[in-house]
């Protein structure tokens, strides 16, 4: 899930001048030649500068991705087209977005969707899920190479909007998948995302592993991003994070653990993995020696990659 651990930053700053009739200037000007002079290439300047001072870390990218989300063009037309002026309607569609991004609301639930995967899959998201991370691709890959020559069944426990269990399929469409998630409102983000994007996965309301049962010869393959966060660093977080994501899909317990612990608990018990099959688990950024220890301590083989910030990030655990 990724580990922002900037600090909250303070109240939001006032309502955004240029974006609307709370602008306060005064000038000689006429409204009209104000307005005018509100080009997209002034607009994404100015909201760059109102997000850096509210303490948004990819101020400029936010300030890009909402004017063209409010627009209805691509980034790149911001760019091509910097001196087009912004109607009246744009700007007020604009100034929500900017006012809901000045609460640290993330841009994925302002805009609804987030793509996934190499931006294979777009997936709809909410406050309902955890906003997909990109270290998660890793674990997807590391799956899928390995699911090369396979066949058979696997199953992502606690799959959130679905972006696990909905990139592997979407590539195996071969393959049997399950997605888990205690939280029903996670498993309708999920199903409504099967649906629009045609993928068959069973979808199931399960707690961890305890209200499925495995496919006879086990599963292939278990894909786990569970919450991984401890308790007392929640607090800590980036307000994208802390306040607006469900703490349902943060929280670890005291060390983080608690969880992984639980899966690999139940992953060991007979037929639950198939001869050969792997567990993939997502981890915190300095928990990877520890779960490999976890797994190995419960007779798998295990290894880890690094996400693209070379942070261990993805430990897998084999039947040896
Ligand atoms: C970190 S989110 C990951 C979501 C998604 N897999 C992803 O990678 O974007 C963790 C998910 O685990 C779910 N979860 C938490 N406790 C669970 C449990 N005991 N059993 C099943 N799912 C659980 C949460 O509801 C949440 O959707």
């Amino acid at each position: 899930m990724g580990d922002p651990k900037q600090p909250s930053a303070g109240a939001p700053p006032p309502a955004p001048g240029p974006l609307g009739a709370s602008s306060g200037s005064s000038g000689g000007q006429g409204s009209s030649e104000r307005r005018a002079a509100w080009t997209l290439g002034a607009l994404l300047q100015w909201t760059q500068t109102k997000f850096q001072s509210a303490g948004i870390s990819n101020a400029r990218l936010d300030a890009e991705h909402l004017l063209a989300f409010a627009i209805g063009c691509s980034r790149m037309t911001l760019y091509v087209e910097h001196d087009r002026p912004v109607d009246d309607a744009q700007r007020a569609r604009f100034r929500e977005l900017v006012k809901r991004r000045l609460t640290r609301e993330p841009v994925a639930y302002i805009e609804g969707k987030r793509g996934f995967h190499a931006l294979d899959l777009e997936l709809a998201v909410d406050r309902r899920v955890l906003v997909p991370r990109p270290e998660t691709e890793h674990l997807v890959d590391w799956m899928l190479e390995d699911l090369v020559d396979a066949s058979g069944a696997v199953i992502d426990v606690g799959t959130g909007s679905g972006a696990i269990a909905l990139a592997i399929k979407h590539r195996r469409r071969d393959l049997d998948v399950t997605a888990v998630d205690v939280s029903t409102d996670a498993l309708d983000v999920a199903r409504a995302n099967a649906e629009r994007l045609a993928l068959d996965v069973g979808l199931v309301r399960s707690d961890l592993l305890a209200d499925v049962s495995p496919p006879a010869g086990g599963w292939r393959a278990i894909a786990a991003n569970l919450p991984y966060i401890a308790t007392a660093e929640l607090a800590t977080l980036e307000p994208e994070v802390s306040v607006h994501e469900p703490r349902l899909a943060l929280d670890g317990g005291a060390d983080g653990l608690d969880l992984i612990r639980r899966l690999i608990a139940q992953i060991v018990q007979p037929g639950v993995l198939a001869p050969g099959g792997a567990v993939y688990l997502e981890v915190g950024y300095d928990q990877a020696a520890r779960v490999a220890d976890l797994l190995r301590a419960h007779g798998l083989a295990a290894d880890v990659r690094a996400d693209h910030s070379r942070v261990p990030r993805v430990v897998r655990g084999r039947v040896g």
